[in-house]
């Protein structure tokens, strides 16, 4: 039997979330039995110990050792950390979409390389997604969005239709965006943090933080 070796960079609270659904998600998206797949979680440093949830905890170094062919992802929720991770991979495993079966992805969407939808996150239509996406538990996209690299969304995030949000944006756990027009889709700018619970009505500059209802820039 062939080993197929999946790696998921990180081995916090976030990864240890998705590693449960990883098998069957690479199962199918490669089309290979769940029993040919290894599972590890991954760290740039040599590990303390060796073994998280029964799965082996191994360095990148020793992963990237592997023989046979080797997948990854990163369970890393902040954009900039995530990209780091991905730039220490670099050439020797390559990327797979972990989406759990509970995902649900409807009609005419870019997803591009590297996203991770946990249970009961929805895409809805007409969306495209950019590098290494992250939608936590119960997030929602609506149709017409447009989403950058390295984005990630919280648990029970309800980004309404319409809205754009820039590279590295991080949108906090039950943040609400309204919806844009067809004309002027609502921006979330490059870099910027919705915080947990706000109301998004308005554009979000690059790079700031908001919070309330309805969301305001925090001041320092
Ligand atoms: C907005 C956020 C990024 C600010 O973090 P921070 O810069 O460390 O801010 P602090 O915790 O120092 O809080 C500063 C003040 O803002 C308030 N505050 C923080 N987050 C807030 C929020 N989401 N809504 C309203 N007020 C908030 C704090 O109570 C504090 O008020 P005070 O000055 O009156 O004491 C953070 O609180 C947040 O919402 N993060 C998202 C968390 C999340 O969704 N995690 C998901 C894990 S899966």
């Amino acid at each position: 039997m062939k080993r197929i070796h999946f790696g998921l960079m990180g081995a916090g609270g976030f990864a240890r979330e998705v590693m449960p659904y990883v098998r069957a998600s690479v199962s199918k998206s490669i089309n290979c039995s769940s029993e040919e797949i290894e599972l590890y979680f991954v760290e740039t440093w040599e590990p303390k110990v060796s073994t998280v949830n029964g799965y082996p905890l191994v360095s990148l170094t020793d992963f990237s050792k592997l023989p046979g062919h080797k997948y990854f992802n990163v369970a890393v929720s902040d954009g900039r950390a995530r990209e780091e991770l991905v730039q220490a991979v670099g050439g020797s495993a390559e990327v797979i979409q972990i989406h759990a079966p509970q995902a649900v992805i409807l009609e005419a969407n870019e997803i591009a390389d590297g996203s991770i939808l946990c249970p009961f996150t929805a895409v809805t239509s007409n969306i495209r997604i950019g590098r290494y996406f992250q939608a936590n538990f119960n997030a929602i996209v609506g149709h017409d969005c447009v989403i950058g690299d390295f984005v990630t969304l919280a648990p029970s995030v309800n980004c309404l239709g319409r809205v754009h949000i820039g590279d590295y944006a991080y949108i906090g756990t039950n943040a609400m965006i309204r919806q844009g027009a067809a004309d002027k889709p609502l921006r979330i700018g490059t870099g910027a943090i919705v915080g947990m619970g706000a109301v998004v009505t308005k554009d979000v500059p690059d790079g700031a933080t908001v919070i309330g209802n309805p969301a305001r820039v925090m001041s320092k």
